[in-house]
């Protein structure tokens, strides 16, 4: 249980200086030698060329060029190298997690399409667009995903006619690489006594020093944490000791991405790139580009397994100069579950209708690209209370000048201390349908129903068949021309029957760390939306169709996590009535606030029947809470699939790989980074098996 002393503290502060620019460490040390920003500087060819330095991306760059030092890796980069704050890092004096104008590394900023079946609401997303992507911005929020999400999600979808292998992405494969992956710093003492955390050594590789990405628990919570834990606890939710080695129904401790000894944000830029780079004269990072597409100069051979490796063609941002990469070994897309799917249309790999409106060549008619778009959803449970909780330390301390200096000296200490070692969350729920209401089998029922709708589905359905199964199952329109993509769906409503009759598989995700709001988060949504690229402006950003709720079952399961969410508030509310309970909480008597009231606003207490909870969560729902998926999924050709087992893109050569959070057939139930590491580690592993034969 020793503190792992790591001094990531130099790399960082180096990453400032060189921003800034008045580095006074030596060269050797900095990653400036392998920084390319021009064409010139570049070599004539790569052995790996990694399209995007997001998460998945670096995890991928850091494996391949520390396993071959005599092999070659280019990793391009639409935005720069950029310092990457957290979620709460001084100066910033108000706790607002989720402010996005506070001090952040750069992002992509997206707006869907409405969606009709929330009011015409739309989705907000950011992505990032910095070395370390989307690591580099987000919550820092560091959990695993359920065994049963690989088991009974993931890997029955691999199965297919004509590759029956043994299954390599069950949680038998997938727990080494989350181990791998990441190095966890258990608490310290003085902070396993004030909150009783808790872990379980063995789900973490204790000696995993090869990842440089740290998970650390916050040293500081909020004096309220408590107050919603306990509240919890008597809705007969049960405590997990461990919530990372597969089994996450309960209540759980989640981990920051975070340096134990700095306080600051661990993520990819720093972890598998600055970290890492000083001694690898292999790994080169070209910024500031786009890669437009990949080309075939002789076209695909031998069915589209020949073997060959795609020439990478990008764009400097700003000056718009074109040019083509050679890769020797082959290239691998890791531009995010956003920008994935756009690079391979501009490619002529996707949905042949589509590609041929705009007028983009066809190399291989892939519907998969771009459509099967997830994301995670949901509407706030919120409350206030009669009278202050007069209990300490809360948000509103910061704005204490003594508070506040001795959150900055307690900041300063190493290991660092206090209130700037929050992010955006310490606990979350996750509670299986089984947990929510008994009645939960009305839920099968109506997704098995979809499934059997399916048997209509002959192996050449006409073209009237398709669009009339394409309208019963609530998909996009593009889903009519491809009966694969159907029959990939088919599967996966399957899947998510089974995860959703598991009573260890959670179906509602709420996190909290302060304050008074909880959000009903659904796991696995049935709606599906697509991505594809602006007809009018390949270049820009893809035309994002959420199309969320767009499936009425996910409404269904909405209403459930809602009702079940909302007994919180009575819940919490008894804690007030009950002094034993409070105090069991550490808090003094004499802070006890009799008499308090805790009342719900939203949905609020006057929305009560389940047409108006629906009407309230139609208006209420936040589309996305960034973490778009599976737009490139990982399953059989014949499943309407994009990539093979081992992230080969189908019928495209074999040498060209997707490896980020697009692969993902469904969305798990956890938050996205730590998932993208695993699967970085994975996809390194893979390659380098088969480039070491
Ligand atoms: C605001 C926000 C908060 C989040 N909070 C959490 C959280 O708390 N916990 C959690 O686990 N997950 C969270 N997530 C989700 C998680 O961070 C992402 O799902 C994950 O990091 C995605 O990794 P990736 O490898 O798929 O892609 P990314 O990490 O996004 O990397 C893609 C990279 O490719 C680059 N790129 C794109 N197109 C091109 C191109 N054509 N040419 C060159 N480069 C290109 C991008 O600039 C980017 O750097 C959050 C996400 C966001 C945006
Ligand atoms: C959503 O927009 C469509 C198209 O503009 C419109 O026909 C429909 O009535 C709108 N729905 C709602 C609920 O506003
Ligand atoms: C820890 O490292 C040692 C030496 O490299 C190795 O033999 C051992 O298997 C590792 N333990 C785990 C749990 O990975
Ligand atoms: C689910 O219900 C069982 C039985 O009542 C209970 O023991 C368990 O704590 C519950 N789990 C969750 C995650 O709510
Ligand atoms: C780089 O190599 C030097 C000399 O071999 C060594 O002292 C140093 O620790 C290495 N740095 C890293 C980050 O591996
Ligand atoms: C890249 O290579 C392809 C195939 O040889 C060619 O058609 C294309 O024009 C090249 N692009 C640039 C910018 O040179
Ligand atoms: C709490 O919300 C209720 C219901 O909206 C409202 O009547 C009450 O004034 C609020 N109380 C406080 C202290 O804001
Ligand atoms: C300000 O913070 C200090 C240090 O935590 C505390 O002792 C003091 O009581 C606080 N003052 C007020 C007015 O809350
Ligand atoms: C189960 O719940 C659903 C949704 O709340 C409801 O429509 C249905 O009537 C319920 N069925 C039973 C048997 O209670
Ligand atoms: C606090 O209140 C409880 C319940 O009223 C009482 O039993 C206990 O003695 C009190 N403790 C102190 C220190 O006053
Ligand atoms: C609670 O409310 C009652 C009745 O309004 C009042 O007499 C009592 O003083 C209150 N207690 C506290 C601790 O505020």
């Amino acid at each position: 249980m020793t503190l792992k002393m790591k001094s990531t503290c130099s790399w960082l502060s180096i990453l400032f200086l060189v921003l800034l620019p008045t580095s006074s460490s030596s060269p050797d040390a900095e990653p400036r030698h392998s920084l390319k920003r021009t064409q010139s500087s570049l070599l004539s060819s790569y052995d790996f060329i990694i399209c995007g330095a997001g998460t998945t991306g670096l995890t991928i760059a850091d494996r391949l060029s520390s396993a071959f030092p005599s092999k070659t890796v280019l990793v391009i980069e639409y935005g720069e190298l950029e310092a990457a704050p957290g979620v709460f890092d001084p100066p910033t004096k108000e706790y607002t997690p989720l402010d996005f104008g506070a001090p952040r590394a750069s992002s992509w900023d997206l707006v869907s399409l409405p969606s009709p079946a929330l009011n015409n609401g739309t989705a907000f997303l950011k992505a990032g667009k910095a070395v370390g992507g989307s690591s580099a911005i987000n919550g820092q929020f560091f959990d695993r995903a359920s065994k049963h999400d690989f088991d009974d999600g993931w890997s029955p979808l691999q199965v297919s006619m004509t590759d029956r292998k043994v299954p390599i992405w069950d949680w038998k494969g997938m727990e080494p690489f989350y181990k791998k992956s990441v190095n966890y710093n258990p608490p310290g003492k003085d902070t396993v006594d004030k909150y009783g955390y808790t872990w379980d050594e063995t789900a973490w590789n204790e000696n995993s020093t090869s990842s440089k990405v740290q998970a650390t628990m916050a040293s500081f919570l909020w004096a309220d944490h408590s107050l919603i834990r306990k509240a919890f606890q008597n809705m007969g939710i049960w405590l997990r000791r461990e919530c990372m080695d597969g089994n996450k129904e309960g209540i759980c401790w989640t981990p920051n991405a975070q340096d134990a000894m700095t306080g600051q944000r661990s993520f990819a830029g720093s972890a598998h790139y600055t970290e890492v780079v000083a001694n690898r004269s292999n790994y080169h990072l070209l910024t500031g580009h786009q890669v437009t597409r990949v080309v075939f100069p002789q076209g695909l051979k031998d069915g589209g397994w020949g073997g060959e490796v795609p020439l990478v063609e990008v764009r400097g941002v700003g000056n718009q100069g074109t040019f083509n990469i050679t890769a020797a070994g082959e290239v691998i897309i890791s531009a995010g579950a956003l920008h994935s799917p756009a690079i391979l249309q501009r490619s002529g790999i996707g949905p042949k209708d589509f590609l041929q409106q705009l007028k983009i060549p066809v190399i291989v008619d892939l519907p998969g690209v771009g459509s099967n778009l997830q994301d995670h959803s949901g509407p706030t449970v919120e409350w206030n209370y009669s009278q202050p909780l007069n209990i300490h330390p809360m948000p509103p301390d910061m704005a204490n000048s003594t508070f506040l200096s001795e959150a900055f000296a307690a900041w300063n200490q190493r290991p660092a201390r206090g209130p700037y070692t929050i992010a955006m969350s310490m606990t979350s729920i996750w509670v299986p349908l089984a947990n929510i209401t008994a009645n939960y089998t009305f839920i099968l029922d109506k997704i098995n129903d979809l499934v059997s709708l399916g048997d209509k589905l002959s192996t050449k359905p006409d073209p009237k068949t398709l669009e009339s199964l394409t309208a019963a199952l609530h998909l996009p329109p593009s889903y009519a021309s491809s009966s694969t993509l159907l029959k990939g769906y088919l599967a996966q409503l399957s899947s998510i029957s089974s995860l959703l009759a598991n009573p260890k598989s959670p179906s509602l995700e709420s996190a909290f760390t302060t304050g008074t709001t909880l959000t009903a988060v659904l796991n696995h949504p049935l709606s599906r939306g697509t991505v594809r690229l602006n007809p009018s402006s390949p270049l820009d950003l893809p035309i994002l169709d959420y199309r969320s709720a767009s499936n009425p079952i996910d409404l269904d399961m909405h209403l459930l996590h809602t009702q079940y969410l909302r007994r919180t508030i009575p819940a919490l509310q008894f804690l007030f009535t009950d002094p034993e309970a409070f105090q069991s909480l550490g808090f003094p008597n004499n802070t006890l606030p009799f008499n308090l009231t805790v009342t719900e606003t939203q949905p609020g207490q006057q929305i009560q029947s389940e047409d108006a909870i629906l009407n309230w969560i139609r208006s209420s729902t936040v589309q996305s809470f960034m973490h778009p998926c599976c737009t490139n999924a990982m399953m059989p050709l014949e499943k309407g699939g994009v990539v093979d087992t081992h992230l080969r893109v189908h019928n495209a050569g074999g040498r060209l790989r997707v490896a980020d959070a697009s692969i993902f057939p469904l969305e798990p139930s956890s938050h996205l980074s730590s998932l993208c590491y695993a699967v970085g580690e994975k996809a390194a592993d893979l390659i380098i098996k088969e480039w070491s034969e």
